[in-house]
């Protein structure tokens, strides 16, 4: 090696050693005829000091450097004097008094500080990812995202499962985005589809035996991009036969729990996780991945509001719609400009209006409340009443906001589920410290697609029904429930999977629901009812988004920050500058012409 120690691993200890080391210039400083330079490699920064009494050439080198140089340097490791210590650095106790120096390599002015928190463009970032990734909060995630997957290989592999890795050139495999193609040279018009999941081919290697499998795998998924979504991603798979829907959440929740409390100690976590089903969790937090580091629920007050002589409420419940509430704490000082933003919002979300309660302005108990206390639009159309009995049903107190949102039942609970996210947020209610894991469950079976009206797989088409709603798949297809789970955590889905079906009856029969004629069933699913034709064991399995749970654990903003090279938010490389043109020849070979459009 050209160094002896890393810059990092250097204390009081190695006083009066001779180290020789190699890294970045991170700064240099000139002081009363000295250089310092701080170096910088994987393991941190060491003060380098060159003296010219001491070792006069290579004084005169160290003048030249400039940030990002790479250098050798040999000396002794010495005290810092008195006074000089630096607490805030691993090292700061010790400094290298340098007798050699060479430069590796010069670097040219880097397109933005590497040493540094400074804000950065982020497609500049991305253009420049081996730079931004020489940063100390770059360095640290990777380290964690490494540490991660290995905790995970050690967790299964203890467990009885087996690795296996599953091809990148296959066949479309249904998880509800669009494929990426990859023509063949050798088959012309043919072409291989990226997996969106390696789904079908870990159920495969249930009907061939290996009884417990996982991957860390990759997946494609031409989609747009958002902060926890990029075209390419990682997901911890895993299938299992014989086993049932409790046997993944617990071994799920164990695998958690254990990386937490081994990688993320300083993080808290709500055990053991609960357990919501979907039509819980869309009544009381109005989405189906509900962030439960706060409560904040919505309540139906569709009783209350249809006493009332509002018109919007009564005729909203008389179409067969509902009145629902949740309270902002402490907001019922809000301006006519927050109210007015808070109404804005709400009708981004797709709300027809925002119906807004002041419970006076100052905290106190509800039996104060008087009608001159209350500051709302609607007032008039209330009894203190009726106010009070929203209030107490929502958790209110003297001082607080009551949010409420009428129409149909689907759209008041998105809303008002948006609504109450956007407010934790601008209420700061998270715990940042929290990880609020919860499984869902009881999801259904199909959902209509709301433009074409067809029946579409809630999960993907391989999830077995619950078996008692096998009949309804005929007569009532919207009523089938599924054997399927995610596990959530603040917000965001961290995975999701099923019980599997594992017969060609049961399996063709969810196809025809899903329209999909015999002749496709055949030529897109042939092989897996066949192979369900040779002793499927029945088996189960899950997924989950390995980038997500990293961006939660290193507390970031987006899943491109735990990404070494991620694609921008117009899904580009910016790195690589792909996708690219091809040449004509190329395409030719693939026997693809490009329309001119
Ligand atoms: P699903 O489609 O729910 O299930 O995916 C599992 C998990 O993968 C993560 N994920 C993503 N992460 C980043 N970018 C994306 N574009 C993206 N898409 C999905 C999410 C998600 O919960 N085959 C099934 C699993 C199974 O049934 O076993 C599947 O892929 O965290």
């Amino acid at each position: 090696m050209l160094k002896t120690y890393n810059c990092g691993e250097l204390n009081k200890d190695h006083i009066g050693s001779q180290v020789t080391l190699a890294g970045w210039t991170d700064r240099r400083r000139d002081h009363g005829g000295l250089v310092f330079i701080d170096l910088r490699d994987r393991e941190g920064i060491v003060q380098v000091v060159f003296n010219p009494q001491l070792a006069r050439e290579c004084h005169e080198i160290a003048t030249e450097l400039r940030n990002e140089y790479v250098i050798r340097i040999s000396g002794e490791v010495a005290q810092r004097p008195t006074g000089t210590e630096n607490p805030k650095l691993p090292t700061g106790d010790i400094e290298i008094t340098a007798q050699k120096i060479t430069i590796l390599n010069p670097s040219k002015t880097p397109p933005f500080y590497i040493n540094g928190e400074v804000e950065v463009e982020e497609n500049l970032r991305l253009k420049y990812r081996y730079l931004d990734l020489r940063r100390p909060r770059l360095q640290q995630t990777m380290l964690l995202r490494h540490r991660v997957v290995k905790f995970i290989r050690d967790f299964f592999d203890a467990r009885g499962f087996i690795e296996v890795e599953t091809p990148i050139l296959i066949k479309s495999t249904p998880e509800g985005a669009r494929d990426y193609l990859v023509p063949s040279r050798v088959h012309a018009g043919k072409f291989y589809a990226l997996p969106q999941s390696p789904q079908q081919l870990k159920q495969l290697l249930m009907v061939a035996g290996l009884e417990k499998y996982f991957q860390i795998a990759k997946c494609f998924r031409d989609e747009d991009t958002r902060a926890d979504r990029q075209p390419e991603f990682t997901q911890v798979d895993l299938e299992m036969s014989f086993t049932e829907e409790a046997d993944i959440l617990q071994l799920m929740e164990e695998m958690i729990v254990v990386m937490v409390e081994k990688l993320k100690p300083e993080m808290r976590l709500i055990k053991p996780f609960p357990r919501l089903t979907y039509a819980e969790a869309m009544e009381l937090y109005g989405s189906d991945k509900p962030d439960l580091r706060f409560s904040l629920e919505m309540r139906d007050l569709s009783d209350i509001a249809a006493q009332s002589d509002f018109s919007v409420f009564r005729s909203a419940i008389a179409s067969g719609g509902k009145v629902k509430g949740i309270c902002a704490p402490g907001c019922g000082n809000y301006s006519r400009s927050q109210l007015e933003e808070l109404n804005k919002l709400a009708q981004s979300f797709g709300a027809g209006g925002l119906v807004t309660i002041a419970l006076g302005n100052v905290s106190g108990n509800l039996d104060e409340l008087t009608m001159t206390l209350v500051k709302s639009v609607v007032a008039k159309y209330l009894t203190l009443d009726q106010i009070k009995a929203m209030a107490t049903r929502l958790n209110a107190s003297m001082g607080d906001l009551l949010l409420l949102v009428a129409g149909k039942p689907r759209s008041v609970d998105t809303t008002l589920g948006s609504l109450r996210q956007d407010l934790g947020r601008r209420l700061a209610l998270p715990d940042t410290n929290l990880l609020a894991f919860s499984f869902l469950v009881d999801f259904p079976l199909l959902e209509r697609d709301e433009k074409t009206g067809q029946w579409q797989s809630v999960h993907h088409p391989f999830t077995m029904p619950v078996e008692e709603d096998i009949p309804l798949l005929d007569s009532a297809p919207g009523k089938v429930r599924s054997r399927s789970y995610d596990m959530i955590c603040n917000g965001y889905e961290i995975g999701g999977g099923s019980l599997r079906i594992y017969t060609r009856k049961l399996q063709s029969k969810v196809f025809e629901i899903l329209g999909y004629t015999d002749e496709e069933v055949e030529e897109l699913f042939g092989h897996m009812l066949e192979a369900f034709d040779y002793g499927a064991p029945p088996h189960g399995g899950i997924a989950l988004g390995l980038d997500r749970i990293i961006m939660l654990l290193a507390g970031a903003e987006t899943i491109r920050e735990v990404v070494a090279f991620p694609k921008s938010q117009s899904a580009i490389d910016l790195t690589l500058n792909a996708p690219s043109s091809v040449t004509e020849k190329q395409l030719t070979e693939l026997h693809l012409k490009l329309r001119n459009e």
